[in-house]
């Protein structure tokens, strides 16, 4: 049975999509099937894999708001992608008063998640009703932070909302995969910071290797490529590779 894991933090520019590509990526230079799902209107995760959201009939919005089958482009640097655009923007008004509204994306990956390894879902930025239905559909969170004092007072805040979400029954089998340090640089504010993340999370959830600051993340999505394809001998790809090692065994 796959793992689904949802990449999620309340707070905007952590690296949810940067790392949920690159390490989807990751995952199929290891040979797992991997599928990515864009669940941000903002589309990022679907603009980073080369494709233009507007010019896209079948998103992953027909199958949350119309109960459609998934619409699964495949092989796009040898993982499939579930893409989406401004339509899924309507899903909190339009869900608002739907009913059972929680399993929408649970019940549309159910029919398909057995032929994959690793289902890998890009959370939007916010705890709403998309990120709900994420976290639903999801064995484990995974957490990219950045090293910075902001971020880690956000981390309260998440760690309530996954433990509101585990104990209202809501998503009570979902697990902490980790954290992800990310756009970690050398000063002291950065190390401050991860070694209290560190010690906040020992006995809870494994803290992986911190990913540095690197412009070639950015180089490597504004090319429509992994980083690990864009610039395979930059020093980030082994920290992916051995962060995707770890996922092996959740
Ligand atoms: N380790 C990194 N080093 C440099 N830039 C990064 C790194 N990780 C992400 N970025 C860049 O930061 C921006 C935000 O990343 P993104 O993955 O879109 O965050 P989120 O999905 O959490 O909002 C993007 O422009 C991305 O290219
Ligand atoms: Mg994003």
């Amino acid at each position: 049975m796959a793992n689904v894991i949802s990449f999620f933090n309340q707070a905007g520019g952590t690296g949810k999509t940067t790392l949920a590509m690159n390490l989807g990526y990751s995952l199929t230079q290891q040979g797992h099937r991997v599928l990515l799902v864009d669940m941000d209107p903002q589309s990022s995760l679907t603009v980073f894999m080369g494709l233009q959201p507007h010019e896209l009939e079948g998103t992953v919005a027909q199958s949350i708001l119309e109960r459609e089958p998934l619409r699964i482009l495949s092989e796009i640097h040898q993982m499939d992608l579930v893409p989406s655009n401004l339509t899924l923007s309507a899903a909190d008004v339009r869900l608002a008063t739907a009913i059972a509204k929680e399993n929408r994306l649970k019940k549309a990956l159910s029919p398909v998640v057995r032929s994959y390894d690793f289902v890998l879902i890009d959370c939007p930025p916010t705890l709403g009703v998309l990120s709900i239905i994420s976290l639903v559909a999801s064995t484990h969170i995974l957490i990219p932070m950045q090293t910075q004092y902001k971020s880690f007072v956000g981390l309260d805040l998440l760690l309530g909302t996954i433990n509101e979400l585990q104990q209202e029954g809501v998503a009570p089998d979902l697990k902490i995969a980790g954290v992800i340090p990310n756009l970690h640089d050398r000063t002291a504010q950065s190390k401050e910071i991860l070694e209290a993340v560190t010690e906040q999370f020992s006995g809870i959830a494994p803290v992986f290797p911190a990913i540095s600051r690197a412009v070639a993340f950015a180089d490597a999505s504004m090319q429509h490529l992994p980083l690990g394809v864009y610039d395979p001998k930059h020093p980030a790809v082994a920290i992916l590779t051995a962060i995707s090692q770890s996922l092996e065994s959740l």
